[in-house]
């Protein structure tokens, strides 16, 4: 469940997670920042691009997060994210329009490689805020996009294995529940798997297996703000990989993966979004902030209600993976994961007007070792 290319382990981290969210601007000027989750170095430097240019503050996040969705080496978003059950990609992604309090939202949408261009168009163009499955791909061709095959020689070669992995035991099983799911770890076949794929290098079978064992929801979620005080934001996704057929997660959920009111702020969130849909997160963390809440508390009070639905067992809560971000109309900015230790900690990125960083999450609990 856990997604380990967002964790980074440092002795400059104690420094680091302390400063978080420390980017309140001075004298209530309005600065334009975008931040995203870790995967967005290159969406928050477009986005940025946009906004010095004088763009919309949709239009910003949404080329941003283009390049997310077309990177055939981002497996958990857009263009080359892992598959459903089938074997084919889904997408799913929604936006928020601070200017104009708009949404617009696609789910279970196959074939598209940016979903988040055609939940703009339901935004503009319908009197709808979501479109789904079937009907959400007719809508795109009916404004000249074409089905493409999403899957890439990657992601296919992940499938597979995956399908091999089934007869593991403990391997990963859509149909039993979360909390089963979360028992045991098969070892790698690693014997089988080069046999069965002999033109596959070792690591990408080792990386295709955690894959399997562990699926990806990844995901990009993308805030921004402008010099006038417009805020807007999207979050795209392929989703759980090797999900059930039309099974929708919370990216495309507004109120559970994008939020926002630009007279308070803007959150989002990426990882579990079985988890997320319950508790509403991104329309929580919003709500937190309008009443006082500085954007890390408002991520960490989301936290805690995600502990909650799992009484704080910690034991569950450990093999879980969720992230929520948050970004203030003064530009305060915050993220953060369950997990984390001062040694070991999930970033999110920040672009305040110069090259994208990554900056530390906070976390609600702290991981040992
Ligand atoms: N957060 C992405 C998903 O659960 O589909």
């Amino acid at each position: 469940m856990i997604n380990r290319r967002q964790w980074i382990a440092g002795s400059a981290a104690l420094a680091a997670v302390a400063s978080s969210g420390s980017a309140m601007q001075a004298g209530g000027a309005k600065k334009p920042v975008v931040i995203s989750s870790a995967n967005g170095m290159a969406a928050c430097a477009k986005a940025m691009q946009v906004l010095k240019e004088g763009g919309d503050t949709l239009d910003a996040v949404i080329a941003g997060v283009n390049i997310v969705e077309l990177d055939p080496n981002d497996t958990s978003v857009g263009y080359g994210g892992l598959p459903n059950e089938d074997g084919v990609v889904e997408l799913d992604a929604s936006l928020m329009h601070g200017p104009s309090k708009r949404a617009g939202s696609v789910a279970a949408i196959q074939g598209i490689k940016t979903p988040s261009k055609i939940a703009k168009l339901v935004m503009d163009h319908t009197s709808h805020v979501m479109i789904v499955g079937e009907g959400a791909l007719r809508f795109a061709e009916a404004y000249g996009y074409k089905k493409e095959d999403l899957l890439t020689e990657k992601s296919r070669t992940a499938y597979l294995v995956w399908k091999e992995s089934l007869r593991a035991p403990n391997a990963f099983n859509n149909w039993l529940s979360m909390e089963e799911n979360l028992t045991g770890r098969p070892a790698p076949p690693m014997k089988r798997l080069r046999s069965r794929f002999p033109s596959v290098d070792d690591d990408t079978l080792a990386w295709a297996w955690e894959m399997a064992i562990h699926p990806t929801y990844g995901t990009i979620n993308c805030l921004s703000l402008n010099e006038k005080g417009e805020m807007s934001g999207v979050t795209t996704t392929s989703g759980l990989a090797w999900k059930i057929p039309g099974r929708v997660g919370d990216s495309p959920i507004i109120g559970a993966g994008v939020y926002v009111d630009q007279e308070v702020g803007g959150a989002g969130s990426t990882g579990v979004g079985e988890l997320n849909i319950r508790i509403v997160g991104a329309h929580t963390i919003v709500e937190s902030m309008r009443h006082g809440m500085a954007p890390k508390d408002a991520v960490l009070e989301a936290l805690k209600r995600v502990s909650k639905l799992y009484n704080d067992d910690k034991a569950i809560l450990d093999k879980l993976d969720i992230e929520f971000y948050a970004l203030r109309k003064d530009g305060e900015h915050a993220a953060g994961s369950l997990w984390g230790s001062h040694r070991s900690y999930k970033q999110y990125t920040v672009n305040d007007g110069g090259e994208s960083r990554h900056e530390p999450c906070v976390f609600l609990y702290t991981k040992q070792g």
